[in-house]
């Protein structure tokens, strides 16, 4: 477990805008006063959102410090939970499964594939910044293996071209973002 030096000061409001704050509020009002843990999925999910889609320590302590909960109960929520990042990542991460039935399906043909599309290891993000691959545990949609999950959205029975199809959506969605902000930046 990582040894946090927190720091007593943090406050959730120092760090996150009004809107998020908000939003993490009225999370906590979903639930009677004397339960406190709850929420912490969603808190964590305003944060990373408002994070650049990754967690940081001092932010975890933010978070529990906000919710009145031991400091253990965010970081084992955050550690467990593959949605959540306590690095930095690519604008998409791919999170691809390779647990049991995504293994016997071929999920290491699909990290190879990605790995050599994006040119990139597991764990690593592209230096545009835009793609992270991942690994992760079963996401529950074994019956479509192998499978992987981006932008959440859920992609079975994977195969190359299907691979293919899925990085060409993600290129044009990124296309598509730039042209918008060279507009905006002549405007
Ligand atoms: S093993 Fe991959 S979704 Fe269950």
């Amino acid at each position: 477990m990582t040894d946090f030096n927190y720091d007593q000061t943090l406050h959730l409001k120092n760090l996150l805008s009004p809107d998020a704050i908000a939003e993490i509020d009225g999370w906590i009002k979903k639930y009677p006063p004397e339960r406190k843990r709850p929420p912490i999925i969603a808190a964590l999910k305003v944060v990373q959102e408002h994070n650049g889609n990754y967690l940081t320590e001092e932010l975890m302590q933010a978070v529990a410090e906000y919710l009145d909960v031991p400091h253990i109960a965010v970081y084992e929520v955050a550690t467990f939970y593959s949605m959540f990042h306590l690095n930095e990542v690519g604008k998409h991460v791919i999170s691809v499964c390779n647990n049991i039935s995504c293994s016997l399906r071929g999920a290491d043909k699909v990290i190879e594939h990605l790995q050599n599309r994006l040119n990139i290891k597991v764990g690593e993000t592209t230096d545009d910044g835009v793609y992270t691959i991942k690994t992760v545990e079963c996401m529950a949609a074994c019956g479509g293996a192998p499978m992987l999950e981006v932008d959440k959205v859920y992609h079975e029975n994977l195969t190359e071209e299907k691979i293919d199809q899925i990085l060409s959506d993600i290129a044009a969605v990124e296309l598509n973002s730039k042209e918008m902000s060279n507009v905006e930046a002549k405007d």
